[in-house]
């Protein structure tokens, strides 16, 4: 019987009530279809910074290292500034681990009510390929003269070419094997630099895939096109902030950020990637026991694919589809109704 070690992460705010309430469900899927794993749960987050003065300790990252994946909750605190404490956890293992595909699907299941009208179940499906460890979450800045009237703040956004063409041809590869097309999204309008340097990327790698159609828009035009024609998307390839912002976008425009999953893969085996869900730590509802934990249990399901346990992967994805498809479910307030995180579990552990 194959066996896994996996790190959980749980974080921040919601980060450990999603987490914590879907573990049980998790393992029930994996022993169900014939594997095990072993979680070592790290609490390293605000509370831990909070005692220690850092996220994790300085060693995190060679902790992790030999882990088959890790799960992450959600970072992000009200009492410490976000960009410390992400800046402290969440970034340096994407970037420390080269998990430069930020995989994020966004699904309209069947019983959601998109926000949007006239859509219905499967209409909505289209997956965003994010660069996740360069573009403008790049390090590259600094602050000078603080405190003067001429106080500066630099922020450089950074696009290698091995960077822009590894994701670009993730996203590539994806289209080819859903029979779809690609959307590029980029500003070349105003960004002559960089983001024509993505455009001319996209060119040359799509001559390798000639059964791809492919499109490019621009970024606001794609931020409205996500709203006025979100059937006609398949793959979206964009750059690390682009594809952050769109990604809220399909969240919602698919029923909830209670919903969306998120891998930060190494598609390499020299790292473990990391699964997450997409939404943050969501201090609006903290202890209130009504978190949606399904993009929790989606994100499991993609942690799962990428382990090869297909399976696993598929009970947990079906198992969701299946509850959101019944109307007498339960379902958490973000999805319309009363029903707490464990509600939902439980639920769902019934059907699985
Ligand atoms: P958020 O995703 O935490 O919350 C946005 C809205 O969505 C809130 O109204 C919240 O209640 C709702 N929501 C989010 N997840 C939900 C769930 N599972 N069920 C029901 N409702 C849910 O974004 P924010 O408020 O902009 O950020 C809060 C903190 O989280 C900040 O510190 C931010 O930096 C951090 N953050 C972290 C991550 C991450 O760890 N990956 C992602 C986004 C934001
Ligand atoms: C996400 C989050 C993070 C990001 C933040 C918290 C740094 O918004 O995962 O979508 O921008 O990548
Ligand atoms: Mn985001």
């Amino acid at each position: 019987m194959d066996s896994y070690d996996i790190a959980v992460i749980p974080g921040d705010g919601i980060g450990p009530e999603v987490v914590d309430a879907a573990l049980p469900l998790v393992e029930d899927a994996a022993d169900e279809t014939g594997f095990a794993f072993e979680t070592t749960r790290f609490d390293w987050g605000t509370e831990y910074y909070l005692d220690n003065g850092e996220m994790m300790p300085e060693d995190g990252l060679d902790r992790l290292a030999d882990f088959d994946a890790v799960f992450l909750g959600a970072v992000g605190h009200p009492e410490v500034p976000d960009h410390v404490t992400l800046h402290g956890l969440l970034l340096p293992i994407r970037k420390g681990f080269d998990q430069y595909v930020c995989k994020r699907p966004n699904v309209l299941f069947e019983g959601i009510e998109s926000p949007l009208r006239g859509y219905e179940s499967g209409d909505i499906d289209f997956v965003v390929y994010r660069e996740n460890t360069e573009g403008e979450y790049a390090d590259v800045g600094g602050r000078e003269h603080r405190g003067f009237e001429h106080e500066t703040a630099v922020q450089s956004a950074l696009f290698t070419r091995q960077g822009t063409e590894r994701i670009v041809r993730a996203a590539f590869e994806a289209a080819t094997e859903r029979e779809g097309s690609l959307t590029s999204i980029t500003k070349s309008n105003a960004q002559a630099h960089s983001m024509v340097f993505w455009d001319d990327v996209v060119a040359d790698v799509s001559d390798e895939f000639p059964s791809v159609d492919v499109e490019r828009l621009l970024v606001d035009a794609g931020a409205m096109d996500l709203i006025r024609r979100p059937d006609e998307f398949d793959v979206l390839v964009a750059s690390n902030l682009f594809g952050d912002i769109l990604t809220d976008i399909g969240a919602q425009i698919t029923g909830s950020m209670g919903l969306a999953p998120s891998g930060n893969i190494h598609p390499g085996d020299e790292y473990p990637s990391m699964f997450e869900p997409v939404h943050g730590s969501a201090p609006d509802i903290v202890g209130d026991g009504v978190a949606n934990p399904l993009a929790t249990v989606l994100s499991w399901s993609m942690l799962f694919e990428d382990l090869g346990e297909q399976q696993a992967a598929d009970a947990l994805w079906d198992g969701v589809a299946d509850q959101l498809a019944d109307e007498s479910a339960p379902r958490t307030p973000d999805l319309g109704g009363t029903a707490g995180t464990g509600d939902v579990v439980a639920d769902l552990r019934s059907r699985l």
